[in-house]
């Protein structure tokens, strides 16, 4: 049922300030995250853990993605992460003390469920799914679970389950550093208090709504669109670009805002709109710059940033302001605005927002 909502991605990206906190729920103790929560094992095989390996498919691989960052930063775990059709076919080298993660929303993608079988006999210390059907094929066969509790997703544009995933991942990056005793007590502290106040903080970010409505019009006549971003926000980028392509067909593409001058920049005209998400961090100073490069070619920015980014709305720069966050979780909040947007600009173009052509919404074939 829509409810209120036209589209059921509308009322799904509205339900994420709860599903996020459901999440949550039963998963943070005292200043900690609950390792049980990983299940009975998890605390004496985290332990051991020297190396993740991540496995996913679409939306489900940027999770992985920006999961990279934080496990490597956060947790000081080397991680890789790769999408399952490339994985399940490669001569892959397994590095020794390695978790094997998978992350679906469906928990039945093909190419995922075969890389989890293959790498059963690999070497792998262990499986973890990381996935939103309780009862599901990856669930069944992985030797540990945390479940996203998004419930349901109907549109076939993922995105309550993409922001569960995320909120699943991080919860992962703090048991982990703190079995391992990689990751200091007072940051896992404040980085559960800044989790607890995160389902408010997305509440913040959809008030965001009715700014980003008044852009689609701008983007329905386009043909092509760049989505920047650095760090962590580059795979938030791309989920962005995942998003508008699938449900507006407008060609986007991604890219490390740092690579610009590698190729893409030779692209930049005014008709191709470059959208940014420029949370305040130690790179906005360096994203800034790039930006200025597009607006000299005479390209038209659309930027989600904080106040405190320092970006103002003028001339070829269209600025949605963003409440400020914690940078870890930044990535979990900038996601919503391009849903938004991607939303917007599909219903403005008229096309099947829930049921895009050629797609389903759980890919069990190869
Ligand atoms: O169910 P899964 O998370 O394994 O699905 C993976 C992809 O098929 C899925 O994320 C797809 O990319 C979505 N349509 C993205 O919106």
């Amino acid at each position: 049922d829509k409810g209120e909502y036209r589209h059921f991605m509308l009322k799904e990206i509205h339900e994420q300030p709860k599903v996020v906190q459901r999440t949550l729920e039963g998963r943070l103790g005292d200043g900690q995250v609950m390792v049980e929560a990983f299940g009975p094992q998890a605390a004496e095989l985290f332990a051991k853990v020297k190396n993740i390996q991540i496995v996913a498919c679409g939306t489900s691989f940027h999770a992985g993605m920006i999961a990279r960052y934080w496990l490597e930063e956060l947790a000081g775990i080397p991680c890789q992460v790769e999408v399952a059709s490339e994985f399940r076919y490669r001569k892959v080298m397994v590095q020794p003390d390695s978790l094997f993660v998978t992350i679906s929303q469906s928990g039945e993608t093909a190419d995922t469920l075969a890389a989890l079988r293959n790498a059963r006999n690999m070497g792998y210390l262990a499986s973890l799914a990381i996935c939103n059907v309780a009862i599901s094929s990856l669930v069944r066969e992985s030797d540990l679970t945390l479940l996203t509790l998004a419930g349901p997703e109907i549109g076939v544009a993922s995105t309550k389950a993409f922001t569960t995933q995320l909120v699943a991942l991080m919860l992962l990056t703090l048991a982990l550093g703190q079995v391992r005793g990689s990751l200091a007590v007072d940051k896992e502290r404040q980085l559960v208090e800044e989790l607890r106040r995160l389902p408010a903080r997305l509440g913040e970010a959809l008030a965001v709504n009715a700014a980003i409505e008044q852009l689609a019009e701008y983007f329905a006549d386009k043909n092509n669109t760049l989505f920047l971003g650095r760090g962590a926000q580059y795979p938030v980028a791309m989920e962005g670009a995942l998003k508008l392509k699938e449900i507006s067909y407008i060609h986007a593409e991604a890219y490390p805002a740092g690579e610009l001058k590698h190729g893409p920049l030779a692209l930049v005209d005014s008709d191709m709109p470059v959208v940014t998400v420029a949370p305040s961090n130690e790179l906005v100073e360096k994203l800034k710059s790039n930006l200025q490069e597009v607006r000299a070619r005479g390209g038209e920015l659309i930027v989600f940033a904080d106040g405190r980014a320092g970006i103002e709305n003028g001339e070829g720069t269209r600025l949605v302001n963003m409440p400020h966050i914690i940078d870890a979780l930044a990535p979990i909040l900038y996601t919503i605005p391009l849903q938004l947007l991607s939303y917007h600009v599909a219903v403005f173009k008229g096309t099947d927002v829930d049921q895009p052509r050629n797609l389903a919404k759980s890919v069990t074939v190869e």
